[in-house]
């Protein structure tokens, strides 16, 4: 058993510290800075409470991005030196977001241990490599993202930060190989277990949903499926659910072996990034020629997904599912789809600039209902309240309270129950229900809410503010703004409200301010206005659409067509 002793070394504060809606990201290059990470690591320590972290067990993992490997080391050898009892490392550093969740609210350790936070390393969809992005965010005993008041007590810190401990003649512990290594230092012993990144993530996976017919529809010859890891992490868990637990062909995976650089790609499944996927898809440039009937990505972490339907050639149908619809879809089947809500649900949650779809869901099963600001972390607290089953964002986050984290692996299982579910009287030859046809369905039960968003990139920061601050003044005169647009633009109905959102988490009563401008119009459309939490560099600025069509005659227009009056609408008023 190697010892160790405990350095102290003398720091002086870094600026830019703040971690943003999802933890720390900042370029390689400014991670590697001498101090710059433990400088973070220890102002987080100092942010929680003594037992949180004396004698505790914390995880330690993330996507595999570039920097990962290197950043793991360190912190076992600053846990160690903090009293941290024992880390939990995914072998080679590999946790998917959702599994690190599923791990700490999970996992009990030989001894009968049970993590009490876990530090997660990933930049979620930002790319990765010596010249890309590294991200550090800190999760609390419930699994979920540290809460806001963790996050400024951390960012103070940083502001104040002189010192951090660290672990000397503490090697470096081999990643690769599951097992318990032993140490032992001035505060007594200090385990590091490396074990299988997957295993606790596909139990509990197994928990929820019924995979004896996800396999028998997977099998089926009737269908087939496709799934793109783009290089993040999901590759270390499709092989293990979808080959081996479900019977897919090895050929169904496309990019699942885990890279530090994701390949060189953007880990954003979207159908800008997810190049491969949209072509096998039968879209884009090279389109197959046979594509599979459901096709589905997860980013980075794998918590984010997209989920596409066959595309077909000739009739010209991309059938992408908009992530506010995945959600409202998944809430309106869970209960007949799902095992694990099969007694029902507690309620639903979307965040704000995420389309109603999910709303009309809510309102005709009777559900509670919650609006609440973009970031995960908010439906922690009506989860651990028991008030939210099923929650989504229009960031392609989709996920329930079997865990604190969106989960992109879960959304896809979710949607092959639901296709399970609606095919398991025609596997045998008859017609097979297809994505397309459940969100045509929905549709026309519901009504569609069309939907787009639109992204101004690499913004100057002061001239971000200076929009977002027009758009707040233009909201003391409602008539002005009408009566400008109706001279130029008929077919909008009136702008009948405007506010910028604020939230009242109903559970600990705490504000969340300035969290997007809205612009409500008579006909239930809304223009929303947003900066981007999760930049690296500048600012971005986000602009959603949206429109509700109840008639079913209409709910199958082209998106873009549909919206063009309110798109015209926008920029005639923003710039
Ligand atoms: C991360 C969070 C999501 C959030 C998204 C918003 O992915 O995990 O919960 O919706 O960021 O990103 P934005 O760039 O719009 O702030
Ligand atoms: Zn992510």
């Amino acid at each position: 058993m190697a010892n160790f002793t405990v350095n102290r070394v003398v720091t002086s504060p870094i600026e830019g510290q703040k971690p943003g809606t999802s933890g720390l990201r900042k370029k390689v290059k400014v991670f590697t800075q001498p101090h710059y990470l433990h400088n973070f690591v220890q102002s987080t320590f100092n942010a929680l409470s003594a037992e949180k972290v004396k004698g505790s067990t914390l995880v330690v993992s993330g996507d595999g991005r570039y920097y990962s490997k290197d950043a793991i080391q360190i912190i076992i050898k600053m846990a160690a030196a903090n009293g941290v009892r024992r880390v939990w490392v995914g072998q080679n550093g590999l946790l998917s977001t959702p599994a690190v969740s599923a791990v700490v609210r999970e996992r009990v350790g030989a001894d009968g241990s049970k993590a009490n936070g876990a530090f997660i390393l990933t930049a979620s969809h930002n790319p990765g490599g010596p010249n890309e992005d590294f991200g550090i965010k800190y999760n609390m005993g419930n699994g979920g993202p540290a809460p806001e008041g963790i996050t400024d007590k951390i960012f103070e810190n940083t502001k104040t930060i002189k010192e951090y401990f660290i672990a000397e003649g503490l090697p470096d512990v081999d990643i690769s190989a599951i097992g318990v290594s032993n140490f032992s230092g001035p505060g007594g012993q200090f385990d590091v277990d490396v074990f299988d990144s997957a295993s606790d993530y596909v139990k509990l996976m197994k928990s929820i949903f019924d995979f004896q017919s996800i396999k028998k529809l997977i099998t089926s010859p009737q269908f087939s499926f496709c799934f793109d890891a783009l290089h993040g992490v999901g590759g270390a868990y499709a092989k293990r659910m979808f080959v081996e637990e479900l019977g897919a062909k090895e050929s169904s995976l496309l990019n699942c072996v885990p890279k530090e650089d994701f390949g060189g790609g953007h880990p954003d499944p979207n159908l800008t990034y997810a190049k491969e996927l949209v072509a096998r898809m039968g879209l884009g440039t090279n389109p197959d020629s046979n594509p599979p009937e459901f096709g589905a990505a997860a980013d980075g972490d794998a918590d984010r997904n997209m989920i596409l339907g066959k595309i077909l050639l000739d009739a010209n149908m991309k059938f992408f599912v908009t992530p506010s619809d995945s959600v409202a879809i998944i809430a309106a089947n869970a209960v007949q789809a799902i095992p694990y809500f099969s007694s029902g649900l507690k309620g639903v949650a979307r965040s704000m600039p995420t389309s109603a779809a999910l709303d009309v869901v809510a309102k005709s099963l009777n559900l509670k209902f919650f609006e609440v600001p973009t970031g995960w972390k908010f439906f922690g607290n009506l989860m651990d309240a028991g008030l939210c089953s099923i929650c989504g964002e229009e960031s392609f986050g989709t996920g329930s309270d079997h865990i604190r984290e969106k989960d992109g692996i879960w959304a896809v299982l979710a949607w092959l129950s639901i296709l399970a579910h609606k095919n398991k009287d025609n596997l045998d030859g008859g017609k097979l229900v297809t994505v397309e046809d459940i969100v045509k369905q929905h549709w026309a039960t519901f009504g569609r809410h069309y939907y787009t968003r639109y992204d101004y990139e690499n913004v100057d920061a002061g001239a971000a503010k200076e929009v977002m601050a027009h758009l707040v003044d233009l909201q003391s005169s409602i008539s002005g703004v009408n009566t400008t647009i109706k001279g130029i633009r008929s077919d909008v109905t009136d702008v009948i409200s405007a506010d910028e959102f604020e939230y009242k988490d109903p559970v600990d009563g705490s504000v969340s301010k300035n969290q997007g401008i809205r612009y409500l119009f008579e006909d239930g459309s809304r223009l929303v206005f947003r900066l981007s939490g999760t930049g690296s560099e500048g600012a971005t600025i986000r602009l959603y659409i949206e429109q509700y069509e109840k008639d079913s005659s209409k709910t199958g227009r082209d998106s873009q067509e549909a919206l063009a009056p309110l798109v015209k609408y926008f920029y005639l008023f923003s710039f």
